[in-house]
């Protein structure tokens, strides 16, 4: 635990994950807020008049004032930037705040395939935040970038490394149902999205990252460089009319045949890396599995440990590959927000900061 907090800013402030950052850090332990950032539309006003707030909880006090800054430099001085910035724009800003000494846990696409940045699920790939020393020595630069994946890959990844412990992984198909605040504010227009289900979300690159950043989660940190996992993928991506959380139906090929209440036993034990168990947003539990035969549900399910937990449903064979399952997890929480923050614990936690 730090001795003083922290102080940190987000980029992007007033889009939909800005607003789960704002929510998150309120009355976070180890985070202050000193800055709040937008785009121009927004800078110099007050917090409360540049966000049209849509969360169910209310827009924390401490935010309400703030005046929004622009998303630079030498308007924000902060160790630790979170940036919910769309990936054309953090391309850019998100270097200038490493070079700059601050450390940048991102949620663009950006970086996370940067051979030197990692890409983090800390209950499952903890050890790989030990690259941002590669990549300071190699960048130049006293801050880091590391990245959460996409959070249509999340909950799979996370229940997917449950298994890899357990039996090892050889195939994956993936099918996406997709929640419209993945879509960002305003997202989807209603009449696109109401009374249907729209294939190949944000036209294209969903199903490539989805066949792609698991595969570097699953991998072994070796040296300076990560192994990709030898896992071969194969995604659909949809989006459906839920507000809040990523549905997945995944079948699975396994290195042996392995009966469901094996694999609901290896999903159910399944524990962090000891770096990552108690950190202030550490899910618990890691896995929730339901046993009901029509759970996991977004409305129902999606809040499950604050939103952090991973809730897998529906476990049983499949015919061609030989297990299935659903998995959910809350895309702006465990997918985007509350992964940026998980990841900084991390980064503290581990003396990166
Ligand atoms: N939504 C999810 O579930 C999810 C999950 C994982 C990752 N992500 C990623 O997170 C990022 C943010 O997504 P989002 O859904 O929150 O998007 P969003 O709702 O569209 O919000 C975008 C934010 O960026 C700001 N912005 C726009 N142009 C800017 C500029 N030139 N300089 C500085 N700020 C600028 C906007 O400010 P104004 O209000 O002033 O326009 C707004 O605060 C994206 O890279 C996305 O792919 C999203």
């Amino acid at each position: 635990m730090p001795l003083s907090q922290i102080p940190v800013a987000v980029l992007g402030a007033t889009g939909s994950v800005g607003q789960r950052f704002v929510s998150l850090l309120d009355n976070h332990p180890w985070f202050k807020v000193v800055a709040l950032a937008a785009s121009d539309r927004s800078a110099g006003q007050k917090y409360s008049q540049a966000a049209r707030w849509v969360l169910d909880d209310p827009m924390p006090a401490y935010a309400r004032d703030m005046l929004v800054v622009p998303a630079s430099t030498d308007c924000i001085d902060a160790k630790i930037i979170f940036s919910a910035l769309h990936t054309e724009i953090a391309n850019e800003v998100e270097p200038q705040f490493a070079q700059a000494g601050a450390a940048v846990c991102s949620n663009a696409s950006s970086y996370r395939r940067g051979i030197d940045v990692p890409l983090l699920l800390p209950e499952i790939n903890a050890d790989h935040v030990q690259l941002v020393k590669h990549q300071r020595a190699s960048r130049g630069w006293s801050g880091c970038i590391v990245t959460n994946p996409n959070c249509t890959s999340t909950g799979l990844t996370i229940a997917l490394k449950a298994l890899d412990n357990a039996f090892g992984v050889k195939q994956v198909i993936a099918v996406s149902l997709q929640a419209l605040s993945g879509a960002g504010y305003p997202g989807v227009p209603s009449l696109d999205i109401m009374d249907n289900i729209i294939p190949n979300v944000a036209n294209g690159g969903e199903e490539e990252k989805v066949e792609w950043e698991p595969r570097k989660m699953l991998g072994t940190l070796n040296e300076n460089k990560i192994e990709m996992a030898d896992i071969t993928f194969s995604a659909h991506t949809n989006r459906v009319a839920v507000i809040d959380g990523h549905t997945v139906c995944a079948s699975v090929k396994l290195e042996e045949a392995v009966e469901p209440e094996a694999a609901i036993q290896a999903l159910r034990e399944f524990t962090s890396h000891h770096s990552a168990r108690d950190l202030p947003s550490s899910p618990r539990p890691v896995i929730e599995v339901r046993e009901e035969a029509d759970r996991p549900q977004p409305r129902l399910d999606r809040l499950a440990g604050k939103g952090m937990t991973t809730v897998v449903g529906r476990v049983r064979r499949d015919p061609i590959l030989g297990l299935k399952f659903v998995v959910l997890s809350h895309n702006t929480i465990r997918g985007a927000a509350g992964a940026s923050i998980y990841n900084a614990e991390l980064l503290v936690n581990e003396g990166l900061l």
